[in-house]
């Protein structure tokens, strides 16, 4: 069925033909938030050290770059117009927010990202730029002018503090009004400026750079790799030479590099601990008053149980994977936490004992917790 978050495309609709393909915009994509944030609110989450947050400005045609926490004083000296404050992972920190980025997992988790939530005067623009990754950029209140071309080939103003393009031609141009959503997918060159004061809601994107990964998959084979054996030369004969590397030593080296091996079990691990990692930042905080397993189990029957909006869970196979870790989840249990994986919650019912183990040692890690 087509979804008025899509115009009134089907997922798989919007996924051939527009995703990662060509720009769409959806007029009234949002009309019933499941929540709100306003500048007051914003502004008290941009003065925390566990909240990324930036202030951009353009002065005199120079853009000024800061990066939060903020002191309060500084909301307080800003100018009518020409600045946006940015708040990353704003899905972490208010559930209203994440139900709304939840409309989304018809991608799934290891693609999708986070909401950013930007608050700009007239004016406010983070000038004309492309992002490496698709995004849904929804206006929330207010209305802003969106620019938007084809043509990413144009350099980046250099020694500006934020990526903004030298040349920029407009190809199409649209006013957002509240609940108006465009999605671009990567490189597509877009410039945003608030006509009126209000939000931009960024439904962002993951997506590895192939660098990046290979990195990190060596980091993590670093760790599981047990190699035995070390070099030896019995038959080594006197040298005249001593500082050549000799070709049977590189032979040797060689060989024993040929140990470092894996197969797709070893990927799969990597996959699903590397993607349910927490970004760095995010810290999780164990219940301030624990409830013991029966306490739990009474809550859990009650109201039902939900992951942190900071957990990523995963599943694939038999395997589980929670903010990082793997999850050792017994056959009969796997259903539900497929389930939890899917919809991050389940509903209130008297559950297994052994599965309602399983969640209080991650309720007492803070990865979860009942319905509250
Ligand atoms: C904004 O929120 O104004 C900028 C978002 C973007 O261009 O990606
Ligand atoms: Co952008």
């Amino acid at each position: 069925m087509g979804l008025q978050l899509l115009g009134g495309l089907t997922p798989d609709e919007f996924l051939a033909e527009y995703w990662q393909k060509k720009p769409l915009l959806i007029r009234q994509a949002v009309t019933n938030f499941p929540g709100m944030v306003d500048l007051a609110g914003l502004s008290r989450l941009a003065q925390r050290d566990d909240v990324e947050s930036r202030l951009i400005e353009c002065r005199n045609g120079r853009w000024k770059l800061e990066h939060g926490p903020f002191n309060k004083a500084r909301f307080n000296r800003l100018p009518e117009s020409d600045w946006t404050l940015l708040v990353s992972n704003m899905n972490h920190l208010d559930p209203g927010l994440d139900s709304l980025l939840q409309q989304f997992s018809f991608l799934p988790y290891t693609r999708l990202d986070d909401l950013m939530v930007s608050w700009a005067p007239p004016g406010g623009s983070v000038g004309p730029h492309y992002d490496s990754y698709d995004v849904f950029l929804l206006q929330v209140g207010g209305q802003k002018q969106w620019q938007i071309s084809s043509d990413d080939a144009g350099n980046f103003i250099e020694d500006a503090p934020i990526r903004v393009l030298r040349d920029f031609h407009a190809e199409q141009e649209w006013v957002l009004e509240h609940g108006d959503m465009l999605y671009l997918p990567p490189k597509y060159a877009h410039h945003g400026i608030a006509l009126t004061a209000g939000m931009t809601w960024s439904i962002g994107f993951r997506a590895p750079k192939t660098q990046e990964i290979a990195g990190k998959f060596l980091e993590f084979l670093q760790d599981e790799l047990c190699l035995e054996g070390m070099y030896s030369d019995p038959e080594r004969r006197a040298t005249s030479e001593p500082g050549r590397i000799d070709d049977a030593f590189v032979a040797s080296i060689t060989e024993m590099l040929k140990k470092v091996q894996w197969d797709d079990d070893t990927v799969r691990r990597f996959v699903g601990r590397y993607f349910s990692e927490p970004k760095p930042h995010v810290f999780f905080t164990a219940p301030a008053r624990e409830l013991d397993f029966a306490g739990f189990a009474a809550h859990v029957a009650q109201r039902g149980v939900e992951l942190d909006s900071k957990s990523q869970l995963l599943f694939e196979r038999d395997f589980f994977y929670l903010n990082g870790e793997e999850l050792d989840v017994t056959p009969e249990c796997r259903p539900l936490m497929q389930e939890l994986a899917h919809r991050r919650r389940l509903p209130p019912a008297t559950y297994a004992d052994s599965l309602l183990e399983l969640l209080h040692e991650q309720y007492l890690l803070g990865y979860l917790h009942p319905v509250s």
